[in-house]
């Protein structure tokens, strides 16, 4: 089983960049394949609205989202990290998010694949937890199974979040928790 982990900031070396490889480092200790995407180096582009994607299983814009929505297919678990920009996640994020409308339209593809959230921002209260409810607003669209960390909604850290260990204890216990629901909907 695969989990896909998607680092939602610009910055390549940032918080949420540790965030997803913490978490990323975890899924490999409990045996699961893995795989990141970092929007510090995609090209995508805003969803347009042109309704191809109702009458075909693609999309006309020629940009890293191909790419992105076939990962995310194969993921059985799929943890997105996302910076607080004004109290919820950045345009690049929601321009991802947007652009898996495809995968929704075409047969809900990613209905049941387990989601966690993480969220980080430079104010202890900046906005994280408003910023993880937008993400399973997404999560739930798409019919995923959405996780918190067994305690609260999800990870919280407040920048550096490697100098936060408070904060990364709920970042482990959210993809422990998306890992125990795996296994469990593997035993059935
Ligand atoms: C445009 C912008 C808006 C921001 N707004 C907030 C905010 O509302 N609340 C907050 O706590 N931090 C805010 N920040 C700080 C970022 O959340 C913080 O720098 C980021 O989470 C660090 O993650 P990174 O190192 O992975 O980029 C903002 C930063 C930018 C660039």
């Amino acid at each position: 089983m695969k989990i896909v982990g998607i680092s939602g900031s610009p910055n390549r070396e940032g918080s949420n960049n540790h965030m997803i490889e913490r978490s990323l480092d975890i899924a490999k200790q409990r045996g699961f394949d893995r795989e990141k995407i970092t929007l510090a180096n995609a090209n995508i582009s805003p969803c347009t609205d042109c309704h191809v994607c109702r009458t075909q299983n693609s999309c006309p814009i020629d940009d890293d989202m191909a790419g992105i929505n076939s990962s995310l297919e194969s993921a059985d678990g799929i943890i997105v990290s996302s910076p607080v920009y004004f109290g919820s996640p950045p345009g690049q994020l929601k321009m991802l998010f947007d652009r898996t409308l495809p995968l929704r339209r075409n047969g809900f593809l990613l209905k049941d694949k387990v989601g966690g959230a993480l969220a980080v921002g430079a104010s202890r209260n900046g906005g994280q937890e408003y910023t993880l409810l937008a993400i399973h607003a997404w999560m739930h669209i798409h019919g995923m199974i959405v996780v918190g960390d067994n305690s609260h909604f999800g990870g919280i850290t407040q920048k550096a979040a490697d100098t936060d260990e408070e904060g990364m204890k709920t970042v482990e216990d959210t993809v422990n928790k998306l890992c125990d629901t795996l296994d469990r909907l593997a035993a059935r």
